[in-house]
C-alpha cells in the first residue's frame, strides 16, 4: 500500500487520540444535552470582544493573514514584558511545539520527557526521526505521583540530548513542580540542551507555588516557554498559541514555520481577547474554585484524585474505568479515558461550569 512508503518513524507513530466530539455522541446515542468534559476547554468560551473581532475579521478572510502576526505579537510582547522578536505564533501551541522539534531534532539526537507527559511530545519527536526518552514518572508513594521526576530527567540528559520537554502543570496528570525545584533543574541543564517549558495551563495556577517561566528567560537563554489561547482564553477552536524564547531560537522556529500558520480570524480573536482580562479571570476563578470543590467531594467519596494545577482532574477509576466512561457517555457526559497514556485505570475530567460539574458528580456517585 502507498502508505507503507512513509518513513519508518512515521509508520510506527501512534496517532494522537482526541476527546470524543459532542456531535459524534449525539449521532451514536441519539441524545441531546451532552456535556463535554474531555478536552480541557473553557466552558465559558471566549470574551465577547474576541467574538466581535472574529466576526469582523470574517470579511477579511479572502486575504492571507499577516504572516508576521504583528498586532498580536506586539500586544503579547507588551503584556509579557518581552521583545516582539522573542515570540513565535503557532496554530495552537501544539504547532509551536512541533516547530521546536523540527528545528532542533533529527535522527541521532534525543529528546527527554516524562512518562505520562503530554502526548504531543513523543509524536513531535518521533516525526523528526529523533529518539524520545520517556523517563519514569514519580512513584505512587510520592505526593505528586505520576508527575515529572526532575532528578531522573536530569540524569537522562547526555551528549545526544537536544531538547527536554517539561509540562507545568502536565496534561493528563495535572501534576506540577514548585518554582525552586524547576528552576534548579533548568539551571543545571547543560547549554547544548533546549528546555521546552509548556505552560498551557499557566493561568490556572490559583494559589499554587508555580513560577511564570517567562520571568526566567533572561537568565536561561536555552529556555523556551509555550502558552496558548485554547484554555483560559476559550479559543481552542480557532487555534492560536505561541512560544517565547531567546530571539535566536525564535529566528529558527520562524524558519520552519508555515508563513501563514495562524488564520485571519484567529489573529483577530486572540488580539481582542487580550483586551478583556476580566473575562479570563472570571473563568479561571470558577475553575480554580471548582478544582478544590470537585476534588474534595470525589476524595471524600473514596475516589483517588491526582493533585492538579490545571482546569482538569485525573481520577483513579479502577479496573472498570472503561465501563465507567461508557456509563457516563450514556448519561451524555463525555470525559477522557487515558489508556493511550498507559493509565487505563484513570479518567481525566475537565472542570466545567458549576452545573456541569454537579451533573458529573451526581453521575459519578450514582
Ligand atoms: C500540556 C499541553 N500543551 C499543549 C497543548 C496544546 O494546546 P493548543 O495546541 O490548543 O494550544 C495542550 C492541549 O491540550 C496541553 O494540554
Amino acid at each position: 500500500m502507498p502508505g507503507d512508503l512513509a518513513v519508518e518513524n512515521v509508520r510506527s507513530l501512534a496517532p494522537y487520540v482526541p476527546g470524543k466530539p459532542i456531535e459524534e455522541l449525539e449521532r451514536e446515542l441519539g441524545i441531546t444535552n451532552i456535556i463535554k468534559l474531555a478536552s480541557n476547554e473553557n466552558p465559558f468560551g471566549p470574551s465577547p470582544l474576541a467574538i466581535a473581532a472574529m466576526q469582523r475579521a470574517l470579511s477579511d478572510t479572502w486575504l492571507y493573514p499577516d504572516g508576521s502576526g504583528h498586532v498580536l505579537k506586539q500586544k503579547l510582547a507588551a503584556k509579557l514584558g518581552v521583545g516582539i522578536n522573542q515570540i513565535t505564533l503557532g496554530n495552537g501551541s501544539n504547532d509551536a511545539l512541533v516547530l521546536l522539534a523540527e528545528a532542533f531534532l533529527k535522527p541521532g539526537l534525543e529528546a527527554v520527557y516524562s512518562q505520562y507527559a503530554f502526548a504531543v511530545y513523543p509524536i513531535a519527536v518521533q516525526a523528526t526521526g529523533a529518539t524520545g526518552i520517556a523517563v519514569p514518572a514519580l512513584p505512587p508513594s510520592s505526593n505528586m505521583r505520576l508527575g515529572h521526576d526532575l532528578p531522573a530527567m536530569a540524569r537522562a540528559i547526555n551528549t545526544r540530548t537536544r531538547v527536554v520537554f517539561i509540562a507545568n502543570p502536565n496534561n493528563p496528570t495535572g501534576t506540577w513542580m514548585p518554582a525552586p525545584e524547576l528552576e534548579a533543574f533548568i539551571a543545571a541543564v547543560p547549554p547544548h540542551v533546549v528546555v521546552a517549558l509548556d505552560e498551557a495551563y499557566f493561568e490556572y495556577i490559583g494559589g499554587l507555588p508555580l513560577q511564570d517561566g517567562i520571568q526566567w528567560l533572561d537568565r536561561y537563554p536555552n529556555l523556551v516557554v509555550f502558552r496558548t489561547f485554547s484554555k483560559a482564553y476559550g479559543l481552542a477552536g480557532v487555534r492560536v498559541g505561541y512560544a517565547v524564547s531567546h530571539p535566536t531560537v525564535a529566528d529558527m522556529l520562524n524558519r520552519v514555520r508555515q508563513a501563514f500558520n495562524v488564520s485571519v480570524v484567529a489573529l483577530a480573536g486572540a488580539a481582542a481577547a487580550l483586551d478583556d482580562p476580566a473575562h479570563v479571570e472570571a473563568a479561571v476563578k470558577v475553575a480554580v474554585a471548582e478544582r478544590s470543590r470537585v476534588s474534595q467531594r470525589l476524595t471524600s467519596g473514596g475516589t483517588r484524585v491526582v493533585p492538579s494545577a490545571g482546569n482538569f482532574l485525573l481520577l483513579h477509576a479502577g479496573a472498570n474505568a472503561q465501563a465507567r466512561f461508557q456509563a457516563l457517555l450514556r448519561q451524555g457526559i463525555i470525559v477522557r479515558p487515558v489508556g493511550n497514556y498507559q493509565l487505563p485505570e484513570h479518567l481525566r475530567v475537565t472542570l466545567g461550569t458549576v452545573e456541569q460539574n454537579d451533573r458529573f458528580l451526581r453521575a459519578w456517585e450514582a
